[in-house]
């Protein structure tokens, strides 16, 4: 049987769409549900045209009326079966106790070489630190905000003239490559334990 793997977004997955489309017939997960935090994010029409299922959990719905977005999100990963999460633009701080619920199983792409710039604007700080590399990073999720174990990186140089945006579509290329690999072999390691 194949791994069940929900991925997480918040806005255009185009993470999402690499995932998806890596876990081919051979590999050993598969794509049970795409979620997202937001009923306008562009990716949720991007994972219906590649025949996954789509859930909405909409947060800012959720914050108005005091409803529980963690309860439902389990109860959503709950009824796929959900085994591995992969967080990708998801934009919605976890807490501590959904994190343990799915201990060692939830992965994140961050857009820097962490440990440097956690949490927001990452390509404007590398930029302005005078940073000669900056990169993406695939990580285990901990209650700690994007300080998790590190599974794998890639790099990229800053140029001269870059610029936050230049900067954010040259990782962007970098994030879609590594991403998919982390999650292979991911895939495969929990494969082996199970046996
Ligand atoms: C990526 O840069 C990712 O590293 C960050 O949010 C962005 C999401 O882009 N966490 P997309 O939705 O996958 O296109």
């Amino acid at each position: 049987m194949k791994l069940a793997v929900a991925i997480l977004i918040s806005g255009s997955g185009s993470n999402m769409v690499k995932l998806v489309k890596s876990m081919d017939d051979e590999h050993p997960a598969f794509p049970s549900v795409v979620i997202s935090s937001r009923s306008d994010a562009p990716g949720l029409k991007k994972a219906q045209d590649l025949g996954v299922p789509t859930e909405v959990i909409d947060a800012h719905y959720f914050k108005k009326n005091h409803l529980d977005f963690e309860k439902e999100l389990i109860q959503t990963l709950k009824f796929y079966n959900v085994e591995i999460i992969c967080l990708a633009g998801f934009m919605k701080i976890l807490s501590k106790k959904f994190i343990d619920n799915f201990r060692d199983r939830i992965l994140n792409i961050h857009p820097s070489l962490l440990p440097k710039y956690r949490g927001l604007n990452t390509h404007a700080r590398a930029i302005e630190a005078n940073d000669p590399i900056a990169g993406c990073s695939v990580h285990l999720v901990t209650p700690e905000l994007d300080g998790g174990p590190i599974l794998a990186q890639s790099e990229v140089l800053i140029k001269k003239n870059e610029t936050e945006k230049s900067l954010a579509s040259k990782v962007l290329l970098e994030e879609h490559v590594l991403y998919p690999k982390v999650l292979l072999n991911f895939s495969n390691q929990i494969r082996k334990k199970e046996l």
